[in-house]
Order: C-alpha cells, then sequence, then structure tokens
C-alpha cells in the first residue's frame, strides 16, 4: 500500500490513558524533568550527559514550542504527567520522544525516558502504546523504529513488550560517551500494531 500517511499534525489537545497524561511541557515542569535528566543512571544510555537545571529549563522551553509534525527532523517530546491523587499532587514522572524520521516513506521514530523511582509500572509502555496509537491511528505512518545501545536491557524489553521487532544490529558504529557503542534498532509497521490492538 503506498503511503497514505495525515500530516501535518498540531499537537493541540492532551492525551490521556488509563493513568497518564501525556502533554506538552511547560516551565513549571522543570524540576521534576531535571530530578531524572540530572542523574547518571539515567542518561547512561541516552545520547546526552545529566543536564544542569539551567540547561533543562532551555530543553524545555524549545521542546514547548515542537508541536507540528510535517517533514523530517519535526518532532514531539511529551511530558508524561502522573495525575494528582487524594495523597501526592500532580507531577511529571518521564517524557516520551516521537519524530518524523521520513515524511516521504512515511516513517517515525519512538523514544522513551522514566524517572526510576517509578519505572516497573508499566508507565512507559503505556506511554508509548498511546504515541504508537497516535502514529499508526492518527498520522497514518507506515513504520515506526527505535534505536536503542544493545547493553539497555530495560529499553530492548520494552519494545519487545510493544511488540516491536528486533531487526538490525550495528556493531561499534557510534562514538558513544568515549568508546564505540553498537546500535540495535527495533520496528513494527502499521498493519502489525493494528492487528495485535
Ligand atoms: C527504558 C525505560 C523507559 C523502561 O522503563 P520500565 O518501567 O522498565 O518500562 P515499562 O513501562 O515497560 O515497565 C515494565 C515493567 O513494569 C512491570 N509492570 C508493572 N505493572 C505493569 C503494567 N500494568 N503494564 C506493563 N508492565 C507492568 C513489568 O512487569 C516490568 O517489570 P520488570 O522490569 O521487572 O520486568 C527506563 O528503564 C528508562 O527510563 N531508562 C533510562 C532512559 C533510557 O535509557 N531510555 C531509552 C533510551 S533508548
Amino acid at each position: 500500500m503506498q503511503p497514505d500517511h495525515v500530516l501535518p499534525y498540531v499537537f493541540a489537545e492532551p492525551i490521556r490513558t488509563e493513568r497518564l497524561v501525556l502533554r506538552l511541557m511547560t516551565e513549571a515542569d522543570v524540576d521534576d524533568i531535571h530530578s531524572y535528566q540530572s542523574r547518571e543512571d539515567v542518561c547512561r544510555y541516552l545520547l546526552f550527559e545529566p543536564r544542569t537545571r539551567e540547561e533543562v529549563a532551555e530543553k524545555v522551553a524549545a521542546h514547548a514550542r515542537a508541536t507540528t509534525l510535517e517533514k523530517d527532523g519535526d518532532y514531539l517530546q511529551l511530558a508524561l504527567e502522573l495525575p494528582a491523587t487524594p495523597d501526592a499532587s500532580a507531577r511529571v514522572i518521564g517524557d516520551s520522544y516521537f519524530t518524523i524520521s521520513s515524511a516521504e516513506n512515511s516513517k517515525g521514530e519512538i523514544g522513551w525516558t522514566l524517572h526510576p523511582d517509578f519505572a516497573g509500572h508499566g508507565y512507559a509502555a503505556e506511554a508509548a502504546s498511546a504515541v504508537l496509537d497516535l502514529a499508526f491511528r492518527v498520522l497514518r505512518l507506515h513504520r515506526v523504529m527505535a534505536e536503542l545501545d544493545p547493553r539497555n536491557d530495560a529499553s530492548i524489553a520494552l519494545c519487545k513488550r510493544l511488540g516491536m521487532r528486533g531487526e538490525a544490529f550495528f556493531v561499534k558504529d557510534l562514538w558513544f560517551k568515549g568508546e564505540w557503542a553498537d546500535t540495535g534498532m527495533y520496528a513494527v509497521l502499521r498493519d502489525e500494531w493494528n492487528k495485535a490492538h
């Protein structure tokens, strides 16, 4: 089937899942986001080093303006908000990344980060499922991939949980934090996602 994606798309309304709200970041989120983006363990397999509060604030301001998906490189970096309960106020526990990697070929790329205090509850999978629904059901993209460090077991488990297929293993193709690192690629097609959900 030839590409039949629906672009441009403007992120205008938060996405609500069973337990989370996926929404644009705001200045008020900087402390929550800094609390995990400043950690060595969280950044171990991310492309950036732990960030200062100032660096996080700059990124959050830029991400808050990134609302349109139309051409290659356009992206969304959504805050994952755990809504308020009687015992705790709402807070951001992680973020979800999505970019158009090739509009011509109807392809996107997905990424994820959680505060370790909130890992192990299926929150990343819940958010990623909502992003894949957006990619396949709203944008009608053909294919979504995830690129990761093959040592990142938690990220590989998440890909598999989402039904993404391991498709490639590139040997020492990335100069990453002072060493040559391998890259793994996982992907899922729209037909596969729709059949499974
Ligand atoms: C990658 C990352 C987002 C995965 O987080 P996670 O919480 O393990 O992922 P999930 O949301 O899929 O949760 C799965 C875990 O929750 C458990 N779980 C509990 N309730 C669940 C539910 N309702 N649904 C699904 N899983 C549930 C699962 O059993 C699993 O536990 P396990 O790790 O003991 O097997 C997290 O490790 C992270 O942020 N790492 C640092 C940043 C990073 O490296 N990002 C990726 C770069 S490629």
